[in-house]
């Protein structure tokens, strides 16, 4: 879609730039773009207030994670079906319904009328009577339904409408579940193989909703409470979460967040609260030698740093060097200055660094992986992973494990950590490795699944290695405090 040259535009009425925005992150996205990235762009190149600008978001990240729902609305209510549609009014469309179907605050007539105005001036003049006809067609389905007795008389009112319910369903129940809750067939048919169904459900319904913004308090600057307090003298809630001692969690919350307090300060940094149980699992204390083997942006690396209270030695390794330099930008503001860095491919470094031969007191590996576990933070995820790709990451998996553990002195702990919830790269892995690596010990293995109560999806596996005789081999001195 092109915009309408600047001589010819009337001014934008209220209401449309919000949609606009979101129209063109949703073109980005289907051009290749990530969406985190296509939506920080526009945002930044808009000039919409605060409200605009969370009406954007929404209708963005939403409208990306219901492609598939969407898709089937149209394909159930257009002469052609979404997958022939021109991309432009496909997506257009997709801005459209998401609000006609999702967002209880945007009256139907607003998104019918804004959505036809946005064919109008955005090069899709001739379009616009097919907009203006599959949402209203949408619309009558919904309003129809609505006006059922059952629906219309339940005891505490109207319950919404499930945005399904006007479709025809398949029988299948994995494509089902795929269209009722917007995912891919070979995803939904892995989650009811994994999990009953009601549990599947959950997390389908997890994955398509907004996540937590949750931050790690810096312990040695600031205490959690004293945190919450300068965040609500600055008119900004925050709550403790139960299960993270040192997380505070910031409902509706999300943008630039260098401008709340403390940030400049080191006093916080942004870390889910699942992903704040890992660096537990690997107890790093205080002057032992730590390995954190795909370490870049550093959310565990500084959080490690932080437990060894200045004294040992902690080396950072990632083969991305551009991450690596975040990495450095996080740590020099939380002020942990004890990080070493390499840039280096982990699967290689007892290649690359002999010297590093049973050298470690502990090492994580947190593996790059397929990130189911964060379908909710990343809306269009679902849409890249392949299963095919999962094939390529367990294999890279299981490189790295087996590139890592000649690294790990002997009686040393080895923490493989993961944000999917996919067996293959979590739980069958951990038993290929110790297949193959006798005498290693299992401590301990979690799964987090991300759910109703918040919290991406994580796993960490606990591994030990056997303490060796004395004459096989000789383990380098632990470093002094
Ligand atoms: C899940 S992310 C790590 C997140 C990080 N631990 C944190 O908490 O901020 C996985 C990282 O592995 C890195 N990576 C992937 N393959 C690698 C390899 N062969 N060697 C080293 N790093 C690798 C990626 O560049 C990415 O930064």
């Amino acid at each position: 879609m092109s915009d309408p040259a600047p001589g010819n535009a009337s001014p934008i009425p209220i209401g449309l730039a919000p949609r606009q925005l979101a129209w063109r992150v949703l073109q980005a996205v289907a051009a290749g773009a990530y969406a985190d990235a296509a939506l920080e762009r526009e945002l930044a190149a808009g000039n919409l207030a605060p409200l605009d600008r969370a009406l954007a978001t929404e209708l963005a990240y939403g409208a990306i994670r219901q492609r598939r729902l969407l898709d089937a609305w149209i394909d159930a209510h257009g002469r052609v079906a979404a997958l022939a549609q021109p991309p432009p009014l496909r997506w257009l469309l997709h801005v459209g319904l998401y609000q006609l179907l999702f967002s209880g605050r945007v009256p139907a007539a607003a998104a019918v009328s804004t959505t036809v105005e946005l064919a109008k001036r955005g090069g899709l003049a001739r379009l616009a009577p097919v907009v203006n006809g599959i949402l209203r067609g949408v619309l009558r389905t919904r309003s129809a339904l609505a006006r059922r007795p059952a629906v219309a008389a339940a005891p505490a009112g109207p319950e919404p409408l499930p945005a399904w319910q006007g479709l025809a369903l398949p029988a299948d129940p994995a494509a089902a579940l795929a269209l009722r809750r917007s995912l891919p067939t070979w995803l939904a048919a892995e989650l009811l193989r994994w999990l009953p169904s009601e549990e599947a459900e959950a997390f389908a319904q997890a994955a398509n909703s907004p996540p937590p913004l949750d931050l790690r308090v810096n312990p040695r600057l600031i205490s959690p409470e004293a945190l919450r307090q300068a965040f609500a003298a600055a008119g900004v809630a925050a709550a403790a979460v139960a299960e993270a001692p040192l997380a505070l969690t910031l409902p509706q919350r999300s943008g630039d967040l260098r401008g709340l307090p403390g940030f400049v300060e080191g006093q916080w940094c942004v870390q889910d609260r699942h992903a704040q149980a890992v660096v537990p699992l690997l107890d790093p204390q205080p002057g032992e030698r730590i390995l954190d083997a795909c370490a870049a942006p550093g959310g565990k690396t500084t959080q490690i740093a932080a437990c060894l209270e200045g004294r040992g030695e902690l080396w950072a390794v990632d083969r991305s060097e551009a991450r690596l330099r975040r990495l450095a930008r996080n740590s020099e503001r939380l002020g942990e200055g004890l990080i070493q860095t390499l840039a280096a491919d982990a699967t290689d470094l007892a290649s690359l660094r002999p010297d590093w031969r049973f050298y470690f007191d502990r090492i994580l590996l947190d593996a790059p992986c397929s990130g189911l576990g964060t379908l909710a933070r990343h809306a269009d995820a679902r849409w890249r992973i392949t299963p095919a790709a999962i094939d390529g990451l367990v294999e890279l998996q299981a490189r790295l494990l087996a590139g890592l553990a000649p690294l790990l002195a002997p009686g040393g702990r080895f923490v493989y950590a993961t944000c999917t919830v996919h067996p293959r790269e979590n739980g069958d892995q951990i038993r290929c490795f110790l297949a193959t690596h006798p005498g290693w010990i299992l401590r301990e293995q979690r799964q987090w699944w991300p759910g109703a109560a918040g919290g991406d999806g994580f796993y960490g596996a606990v591994l030990e290695r056997p303490a060796l005789r004395a004459a096989a081999v000789e383990p380098t001195p632990a470093v002094a405090g």
